[in-house]
């Protein structure tokens, strides 16, 4: 353990890139809106929500995660939801977010979509003017449903886009991967691309490295959300680092989903090292034991990254994000401020 190191991470400027606000439902909050909202959960108490996270892969993550979505039904608790995030986030020293949120988990449940969009707007909106905290949402679609869905869902979402042009910036892809390729949604991908929406796919987390391949050529995304299975590809290696491809790491959920056994064998020391574009992101951090700075710290202890490589992935994790060429000068500027002030101390 090094305090010091620590310590760096905490005051670290950062943003995070790869954060499902559905997975940042805290076992707390879940019992209070199953409670305001009459849904009957199969737990007794928060300690029995959290003594059954523990997951052997994606699937049996994803039916503990959409079982307690359930509880989200009104604006207010899509707004709570949010708020409780953002804090969290605040406290560890992000700036900026550009989080996912997946309607179809509950529109698929009556929940209307103008629901879910106005209650994270109004959180994000609100932090913006009270904190100057920076934020975006990417819609997710749900790629074990069909493309018919995510079209529709799409279409749902295109009125709604004018009322939240500050935030919607960009689409997704989550949920099980493996069968269900990119290649899938290759026209849903396009009709947004036609939008001029941003274009990122979760591809290579438990999915082979073709996926990342067909996430790139397929969708043409612009960010790779985990990706972790590229090494096993070495020419797919050397595309994403001569092309500088974002590659959104979450290593507490690779843990926790047992992408990899030990965060000791994890790979984004090696990854960062090799000259790509990784950043680190919490994921779903209700579920896989922490938000941004516990990742940092977790990841930095088991692979022995140093102060410098810190800053990398910091400075990385604003390089990728959607934000204008300004914007990102200044919060670079300002990890470079920082790393400068806490040497001087
Ligand atoms: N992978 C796929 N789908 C998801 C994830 C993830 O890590 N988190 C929430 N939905
Ligand atoms: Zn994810």
């Amino acid at each position: 353990m090094n305090t010091s190191l620590h310590d760096f991470i905490r005051g670290l400027p950062k943003a995070e890139l790869h954060l499902h606000i559905e997975g940042s439902l805290e076992p707390e909050l879940m019992f209070a809106l199953a409670q305001r909202n009459r849904v009957a959960l199969p737990y007794a108490s928060v300690e029995e929500v959290r003594a059954a996270y523990d997951f052997s892969d994606l699937q049996s993550f994803l039916d503990l995660y959409y079982a307690g979505a359930a509880v989200l039904q009104t604006e207010q608790d899509f707004y709570e939801l949010s708020a409780a995030y953002i804090a969290r986030a605040r406290a560890d020293n992000v700036r900026h977010v550009e989080l996912f949120f997946d309607p179809q988990t509950h529109t698929g449940r009556g929940v209307e979509i103008a629901i879910v969009f106005a209650g994270i707007a109004r959180a994000l909106r609100e932090a913006r003017l009270e904190h100057g905290f920076s934020g975006s949402m990417i819609m997710c679609f749900l790629r074990h449903l069909s493309q018919e869905d995510a079209l529709a869902t799409l279409q749902a979402a295109l009125p709604l886009r004018e009322q939240y042009a500050d935030l919607w910036i960009g689409v997704g892809l989550d949920s099980g991967e493996v069968g269900n390729p990119p290649e899938k949604f290759a026209q849903v991908y396009a009709q947004a691309r036609e939008c001029g929406l941003h274009l990122v796919a979760h591809a290579g987390e438990e999915g082979p490295p073709a996926y990342i391949h067909g996430a790139l050529d397929a969708l043409q995304v612009e960010r790779i959300d985990h990706g972790v299975r590229a090494e096993e590809d070495p020419a797919l290696m050397r595309r994403l680092q001569q092309s500088q491809m974002p590659l959104t790491v979450c290593p507490l959920s690779n843990l926790k989903l047992c992408v990899v056994e030990d965060l000791r064998e994890h790979n984004l020391a090696r990854m960062l090292r090799a000259g790509l574009c990784v950043t680190v992101n919490s994921d779903d951090p209700a579920y896989f034991g922490g938000y941004m700075n516990a990742n940092f710290i977790a990841t930095a202890d088991a692979l022995h990254l140093s102060r410098e490589e810190l800053v990398q992935l910091a400075k990385n994790s604003f390089t990728a994000s959607f934000a204008n060429a300004e914007q990102k000068q200044q919060w670079l500027r300002e990890v470079d401020e920082y790393q400068a002030q806490f040497a001087a101390n």
